[in-house]
């Protein structure tokens, strides 16, 4: 998006246009546009406040109503935080006493509106001119957050006693500037040094100023987390069961040390999982015939940050194997953070047994969840070509090193 699209709506007679637009509806557009158009309205500023009511119309899922009031770009809403998320990480900074952040790689600036929302002073800077403007415009309400065009290299980082009350936030961007597909949208990258700023520029960062946060891929790797005296925290964090993030916490902002979990969903209380509920846990299952009546299926934050030992732990059975995610117990436990199932059958996955066994019961309307094992849910579909009245729950996964298949129905 080039600052053409974008510079006519902040303010002016381009933002009360934007402003006076009724919710996009894909099936108006045109006569929208049309009527606009006919209405005296340049066209480009036509098309640039339809594509910022596109975005909002996305943006409803990250933002709710605050979108109605917001400018976005393609690549900064994808990457945005959203609300409940960035509400917990400018919490962080509030308990350890922190005044002002540095958010160094602001893009919409979904995060500093948490942080300048709780009265925490805000200093941004966005490498990209575009997603800069956005910011600023999306900060307008907190008058003393400061939104620059900049790169993070170039921000003085507050030294000695400053850094008592000062910190960092790092979102680094996991797409590529500039380098566009066909669609329009940037590469994303996945490698760690190919983030902006990269994974040893944030440790940096981190060992300059104690009080820093840095958001990274959920896929951030165990062995990669800062451990020793950085006694740093790895938080996974989902949000109504989708991981979205694994966020790495330094000095004061370290709420456990080490690999924790934070489960939130609507209308619930957040839960943390951390090392100390999985030590100790029972090991997973050594053999198929201990599967249990129950099957507890971890929250995914819970499962990337290695502590399904926990869930384990919490209801007293055993992993079905090694990093799979479920656990079966005889115990019925309810866990805010787990599914919990009830084991109708368990068999060694074998294409034709399971066919038989499911024909015999008339059960067809299959929905085949899959987890540690290699099997692709489609092709098992088409493998097994059942075609009874009756729906089943399958669980492909992997039991004492072998696949295996539960039949289940949620408790
Ligand atoms: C993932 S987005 C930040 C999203 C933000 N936390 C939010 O919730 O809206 C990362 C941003 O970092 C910016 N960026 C990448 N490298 C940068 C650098 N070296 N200096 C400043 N900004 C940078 C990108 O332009 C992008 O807008």
């Amino acid at each position: 998006m080039d600052l053409a699209s974008v510079a006519p709506l902040v303010g002016g007679e381009g933002w009360d246009l934007l402003q006076s637009l009724p919710l996009y509806d894909a099936s108006t557009e045109l006569a929208l546009q049309t009527r606009l158009r006919d209405a005296g309205y340049a066209p480009e500023l036509v098309s640039a406040a339809l594509t910022q009511s596109r975005l909002r119309a996305r943006a409803r899922a990250k933002f709710g109503s605050f979108a109605a009031g917001m400018l976005f770009t393609p690549d900064g809403l994808e990457q945005a935080t959203r609300l409940e998320v960035a509400a917990r990480h400018a919490a962080r900074f509030l308990r350890a006493e922190i005044r002002l952040v540095h958010d160094l790689g602001c893009g919409i600036g979904a995060d500093a509106m948490a942080f300048a929302g709780l009265d925490l002073g805000v200093r941004a800077v966005d490498v990209d001119e575009v997603t800069s403007v956005v910011a600023a415009m999306n900060l307008r309400h907190w008058p003393e957050a400061q939104v620059a065009h900049g790169r993070a290299q170039d921000v003085t980082l507050p030294c000695g006693e400053a850094t008592r009350h000062a910190g960092l936030w790092l979102d680094p961007a996991r797409r590529t500037r500039g380098a566009a597909d066909i669609s329009g949208r940037s590469r994303r990258v996945f490698s760690l040094d190919q983030i902006s700023p990269s994974w040893d520029e944030v440790q940096r960062y981190a060992s300059a100023v104690p009080a820093t946060g840095a958001k990274l891929s959920p896929a951030f790797p165990h062995h990669r987390v800062p451990g020793g005296s950085a006694g740093a925290e790895a938080n996974w964090v989902s949000w109504q069961g989708e991981v979205l993030e694994c966020a790495i916490w330094w000095g004061p902002l370290v709420g456990t040390v080490g690999r924790t979990a934070l489960v939130m969903r609507a209308g619930s209380a957040a839960v943390t999982v951390t090392e100390a509920d999985a030590a100790g846990a029972p090991p997973p299952l050594s053999d198929a015939a201990r599967i249990g009546t129950h099957l507890y299926e971890a929250d995914r934050a819970v499962i990337r940050a290695g502590l399904t030992g926990a869930l384990a732990h919490t209801v007293g059975g055993g992993e079905l194997d090694v990093g799979v995610g479920y656990v079966s117990s005889d115990q019925l436990t309810d866990v805010p953070w787990a599914h919990r199932y009830a084991v109708v059958e368990s068999m060694p996955w074998n294409a034709k047994a399971v066919r038989a066994w499911l024909r015999e019961r008339g059960l067809g309307r299959l929905t085949i969840k899959k987890r540690g094992v290699a099997l692709d849910p489609e092709l098992v579909r088409t493998q097994l070509k059942v075609t009874g009245d009756e729906a089943a729950t399958l669980v492909l996964t992997r039991v004492a090193g072998r696949p295996h298949v539960l039949v289940v129905r949620l408790d």
